[in-house]
């Protein structure tokens, strides 16, 4: 069983992904064209963003977005230590600083009261990540923001259908972002992601900065802005063979969140009470109501890797999100973080395996992987 496989979800997609395929082979348009427009209205639809700018990846729209909230060289971005490393590689692509604070240890978001330790007189943005299943506590980063003054953008790169109190993620902040790649929620073919904002100069600027920093592209949402290139940019447009996957793909979005709710569901409650499994994902309630997504089903587990490898040796994926904290990566090594600076990511990167969760999976597939387990702690079945 692979860590993760989308044949069958593409099967049924096939003749709405062929005809949108072929329309674009037709138009001979192949980036930046009619789908991407599409699946930038699609997006605004199913989020409520104002603005949606379709990017090359996720990482992209972190550099976008932080450039376009402002982001300066030498300014200082606070970012969870327990993340994907664009989390952190995109700030300082930006400009800025990563400056590293602890998550909480139930919903591995930033905790904020270490935002509030980490602010200093340089500090002008947050960066909240949305890990795994769940939003990170939003009324306490938001708060802390208020209170020095920073601009928050989300890395929802991961958050897709995720809402606190009805709004989207990527949408509680000044801007947030999404990525498309392969195994996210909403996956393409290849790389592909999106920034979201609802103020409208971050939506243009951001949407100038992928595009050579040209604020002349033809866009129905930014009418009348001139050629003039007014910043630097970069390219980084969307594959319109992307944007039409992900058209097609879109449309069933919110069957395969409700899918992967029940499989994650299942692999609760068969995992348990295997001794050996130290922690099952616990969605945290918050002082809102949240509605949360299934984009990984994440355990912490004793011997995890000695797990992992025996796994692998019964053909289950498994991955490891994340196995080394952000303050300890050696790109960061100037900054002079050392162990133990953050213990919660610091633990959370020993323990953490992500189990196979994808629509093509089925009962049987997560009783097999919860079989093996079971065997692998206790000699027994599930
Ligand atoms: C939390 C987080 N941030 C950023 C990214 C970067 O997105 P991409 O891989 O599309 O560049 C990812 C996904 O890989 C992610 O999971």
């Amino acid at each position: 069983m692979p860590f993760f496989s989308q044949s069958t979800s593409f099967a049924d997609l096939w003749p709405d992904i062929e005809r949108r395929v072929d329309d674009i082979i037709r138009r001979g348009k192949y980036s930046h064209g009619n789908a991407v427009a599409e699946l930038e209205s699609a997006l605004a639809a199913y989020t409520g963003a104002r603005h949606v700018v379709g990017v090359n990846s996720g990482t992209d729209a972190l550099v976008i977005a932080l450039r376009a909230t402002g982001l300066r060289p030498g300014d200082e971005v606070v970012v969870p230590a327990f993340s994907f490393i664009a989390s952190a590689s995109s700030v300082v692509l930006a400009g800025g600083t990563p400056v590293f604070a602890d998550v909480e240890p139930d919903s591995y978001g930033i905790a904020p009261g270490a935002v509030a330790d980490a602010v200093t007189p340089a500090t002008t943005h947050v960066l909240p990540v949305h890990l795994f299943s769940q939003l990170a506590d939003l009324s306490g980063v938001l708060a802390v923001a208020a209170e020095h003054d920073l601009t928050v953008v989300e890395d929802s790169a991961e958050a897709i259908g995720m809402r606190w109190d009805g709004t989207h993620a990527g949408l509680l902040g000044r801007a947030g972002v999404l990525s498309f790649f392969p195994t996210k929620t909403l996956g393409a073919i290849g790389d592909a992601g999106a920034v979201l904002t609802d103020d409208p100069q971050v939506g243009q600027t951001a949407a100038a900065l992928r595009h050579h920093g040209r604020f002349g592209r033809t866009l129905d949402n930014f009418p009348g802005i001139s050629h003039a290139t007014e910043v630097a940019g970069m390219n980084s447009k969307m594959d319109d063979i992307q944007a039409a996957v992900l058209l097609a793909k879109l449309a069933r979005l919110d069957v395969d969140i409700k899918k992967r709710a029940l499989l994650a569901e299942a692999y609760s409650t068969r995992l348990a009470d295997i001794p050996g499994v130290l922690r099952l994902p616990t969605v945290v309630s918050r002082s809102v109501p949240t509605s949360d997504v299934w984009y990984v089903y994440v355990i912490e587990v004793s011997r995890r890797d000695e797990l992992a490898r025996y796994l692998a040796a019964r053909d289950i994926g498994t991955e490891t999100y994340y196995p080394v904290p952000l303050h300890l990566q050696p790109c960061f090594a100037d900054l002079g973080y050392r162990p133990g600076s953050c213990p919660v990511a610091e633990r959370a990167c020993g323990h953490t395996l992500a189990l196979p969760l994808y629509p093509d999976l089925d009962l049987d597939g997560v009783d097999e992987v919860c079989d093996a387990i079971a065997r692998f702690y206790t000699g027994r079945h599930a």
